[in-house]
């Protein structure tokens, strides 16, 4: 099959003659790719901030048509049309159960393998014409008619996880809320606080074009560096989407007394950046963690389908149909934040 290997830091390359995915345990389901988001998440590996085994497919965002299955999968079948949460899941564990899928027991990120394991260990991801997808009763969603391939990548990661960003710092009806960092991520959560209600969203990037797109889903959009936007501004939620320490940092100054961080960027430092002196002068609840997508989709593709949570696809999605024989290059476009790029979304 084609698809596309990150082979080192910087160094993705597009392959002919990749070994096809095909079904190794009875659990497992094979999907034919039609849509694989790329995201800040493939961004960490891609530039040396998280170590991970070299060779392996990338891509845990995937849409696409289940092409086999393995003889115990029962709730998807050849032909369906799914999307896949960035992290499998068996939907009976503890986690599983508690609704906190992205740590299921036997769950696995997509496109992911750890640095010191054999290669074969590693779980190939969606940036590729087939994925095998483990634990897919657990794990697919079949994507319902009227949902486009863009909005269900959406669906895989982003949208789910600025909803959970945004809950998790306990935006409801009339809070006033700032978002740090406008990446696809920081986006999905400004549409997400509105639609639980949020009366003002504060948002804010040193990227203009991002800040641009947060003020059409109705943000008062301010770069971080311009004193005169924060001054005094003390909010009761606050969500980091951005993953810097500095970002983390900034974050937190806007929180008011009792109010709650919730930092949604993935954590690669050992230690927060937020003063404990900070953290103490105002009473500060800090939240973090993975966004259980799986356990996610069960309460938020009703609100979609219902026109109360309206996915920002057009806002967010810049690249819809990126070639996967440009997906080396967009890789450096994406990184560099050149382009107005967003979220570019590869179609094998
Ligand atoms: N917790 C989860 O489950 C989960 C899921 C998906 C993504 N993520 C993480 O969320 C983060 C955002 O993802 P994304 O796809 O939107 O990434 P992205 O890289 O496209 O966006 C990050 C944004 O942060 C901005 N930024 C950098 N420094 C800043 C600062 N000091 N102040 C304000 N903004 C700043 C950048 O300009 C950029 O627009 C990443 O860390 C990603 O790995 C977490
Ligand atoms: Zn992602
Ligand atoms: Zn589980």
């Amino acid at each position: 099959m084609r698809g596309l290997v990150l082979a080192g830091i910087e160094d993705v390359r597009y392959r002919t003659g990749l070994p096809d995915a095909v079904v190794v345990q009875p659990t497992d389901a094979v999907v034919r790719v039609t849509a694989a988001g790329l995201c800040g998440s493939d961004l960490h590996p891609y530039l040396g901030r998280e170590p991970v085994r070299w060779g392996v497919v990338p891509g845990h965002e995937v849409v696409g048509e289940v092409v086999a299955v393995g003889t115990e999968v029962t709730t998807v079948e050849v032909g369906d049309r799914v999307l896949s949460p960035f992290t499998t899941s068996c939907g009976h564990c503890g986690p599983c159960r508690r609704g906190l899928s992205a740590r299921c027991v036997s769950g696995r990120l997509l496109g992911w393998g750890a640095p010191d394991a054999p290669l074969e260990d590693a779980l190939h991801g969606g940036q590729a014409e087939l994925v095998r997808v483990p634990l897919a009763d657990g794990t697919l969603v079949v994507v319902p008619d009227g949902v486009d391939d863009a909005t269900a990548v959406l669906l895989c990661d982003n949208l789910p996880t600025g909803w959970y960003a945004v809950e998790r710092a306990g935006v409801a009806a009339g809070t006033t809320v700032a978002v740090v960092g406008l990446g696809a991520v920081g986006l999905c959560a400004v549409s997400a606080a509105f639609a639980l209600g949020a009366a003002t969203v504060h948002a804010f990037d040193p990227v203009a074009a991002r800040r641009e797109r947060a003020a059409a889903l109705g943000a008062t959009a301010a770069d971080p560096s311009e004193a005169a936007a924060t001054d005094g501004l003390r909010v009761d939620a606050v969500v980091e989407a951005a993953g810097p320490a500095p970002a983390q940092r900034f974050a937190a100054g806007l929180a008011a007394p009792g109010g709650t961080l919730s930092v949604i960027a993935v954590q690669t430092d050992e230690a927060f950046a937020v003063p404990p002196v900070l953290a103490y002068d105002r009473n500060l609840t800090i939240r973090t963690g993975r966004a259980p997508v799986r356990s996610l989709l069960d309460r938020l593709l009703p609100r979609v389908l219902a026109g109360e949570l309206v996915a920002p696809t057009r806002v967010v999605v810049t690249d819809p149909a990126v070639p996967l024989e440009d997906g080396p290059a967009t890789y450096a476009r994406f990184a560099a934040r050149e382009g107005g790029l967003v979220k570019a979304i590869l179609r094998p």
